[in-house]
């Protein structure tokens, strides 16, 4: 089989030099031989990196807690879809699910599952992960853009919006990606309209020697799930910024390349075999939604959002299983990474909007309570 570097060496060759997206398309999402699609280990110890849910169960938990006094905050309705974006391999959806049905029984009949992942290698492993789940018809696989037969609903994505394929811009044009003598070289062209509206709205103009990324499909998938949700939430939590903290000169040149728990800002290493992410433009996903309707409400940090759900019950979800002192030391650790600065805490931020919902009883919600950070608009 065609190894994936002369596959792309073989496009630029037909087509000439592809946009930075187009290349990342192609690490992360071709069908057979992209990073998501290769039935290979990514997430945990044995892959490239950890996301919360491959910490501790613990955040899952927490999140079903907050999904169920959203459910309560829109009338505790017979039937409300919850929607995850890029579930990964089903952790996130296993915690949330069997925590559900253990401690809130009455939003666990209401509720029903919904995966939107793209990877088909990813939909098996979770077929096996939730194989139960699925014959009970609690889950289901579904599409991004198809509306929930008008139920309430809650469209999660954790860590979903890093990995949508960027634009990287620089002063001397938008990124493109060609072929000389085997090795991939980096050109430039001028930007689109689209690249420069973006970076004139929600982003800064880059200095000289300076890479900003822009992302025009975390654009459209945002635009797609704001005209989606009639009635309902829309909660990401994933590393990133507001624009504020750009002008303040953070944040810019934010991609970056991970392979085995290590971070390369070489992308053209061994295409395929790493992940490919940067920093969220919150402020960016905030505009749209709020464009489409839905009204944003305080960015909140990891660390905020998860300690305002968890103060209620010293974060009992945490230690139910523990028995021995050393099996509450290996869990405090765990939580400890989700939340303090050092960890997970600081650099992932929560981003809530809702529509069709009263704005006072959603402030209430346990994890927007906690902190106050500036409004993003
Ligand atoms: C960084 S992983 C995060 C996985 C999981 N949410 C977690 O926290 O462990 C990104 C996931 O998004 C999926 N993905 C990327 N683009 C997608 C799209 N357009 N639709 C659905 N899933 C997508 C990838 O296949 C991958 O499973």
């Amino acid at each position: 089989m065609k190894e994936l570097r002369q596959k792309i060496e073989d496009e630029i060759r037909e087509r000439g030099p592809i946009p930075f997206s187009r290349y990342m398309e192609l690490c992360l999402y071709d069908p057979e031989l992209g990073y998501y699609s290769r039935n290979a280990a990514q997430f945990g110890k044995a892959g490239d990196f950890y996301t919360s849910s491959d910490v501790h169960a613990v955040f899952g938990r927490l999140l079903a807690r907050q999904f169920e006094e959203m459910w309560r905050v829109l009338g505790s309705p017979d039937r409300m879809t919850l929607k995850e974006l890029g579930p990964g391999r089903g952790l996130f959806a296993q915690d949330v699910l069997d925590w559900s049905e253990k401690k809130f029984p009455d939003f666990f009949r209401a509720l029903h599952y919904v995966l939107v992942e793209r990877s088909s290698a990813l939909r098996e492993r979770i077929e096996q992960v939730l194989s139960a789940r699925f014959e009970s018809g609690k889950v289901a696989f579904g599409r991004g853009d198809e509306t929930p037969e008008h139920n309430p609903v809650i469209v999660f994505a954790n860590e979903f919006f890093d990995a949508l394929p960027f634009e990287i811009l620089s002063s001397e044009g938008s990124l493109r990606v060609d072929t000389r003598e085997g090795h991939f070289v980096e050109t430039w062209a001028p930007p689109s309209p689209q690249e420069m509206e973006f970076l004139d709205r929600y982003s800064v103009h880059p200095e000289p020697g300076e890479r900003l990324e822009v992302s025009l499909l975390a654009q459209e998938e945002m635009q797609v799930i704001a005209s989606t949700v009639h009635r309902g939430f829309f909660v990401a939590i994933d590393y990133g910024f507001t624009r504020e903290e750009q002008l303040a000169g953070r944040h810019r040149g934010t991609m970056k390349s991970i392979r085995q728990h290590s971070v390369s800002a070489n992308p053209y290493e061994a295409p395929g075999e790493q992940d490919i992410t940067a920093d969220v433009n919150f402020t960016a996903l905030a505009a749209i939604a709020d464009r489409h309707g839905m009204y944003n409400h305080k960015l909140q940090t990891q660390s905020q959002f998860l300690l305002g759900i968890g103060e209620v019950n010293q974060f009992a979800d945490a230690f139910e299983e523990c028995r021995l002192p050393q099996e509450h030391a290996k869990v405090a650790l765990q939580l400890k990474h989700l939340v303090t600065p050092a960890g997970m805490g600081e650099s992932f931020h929560v981003l809530v909007a809702s529509k069709g919902v009263e704005k006072d009883k959603v402030a209430t919600l346990a994890g927007l309570e906690f902190g106050a950070k500036a409004r993003v608009t």
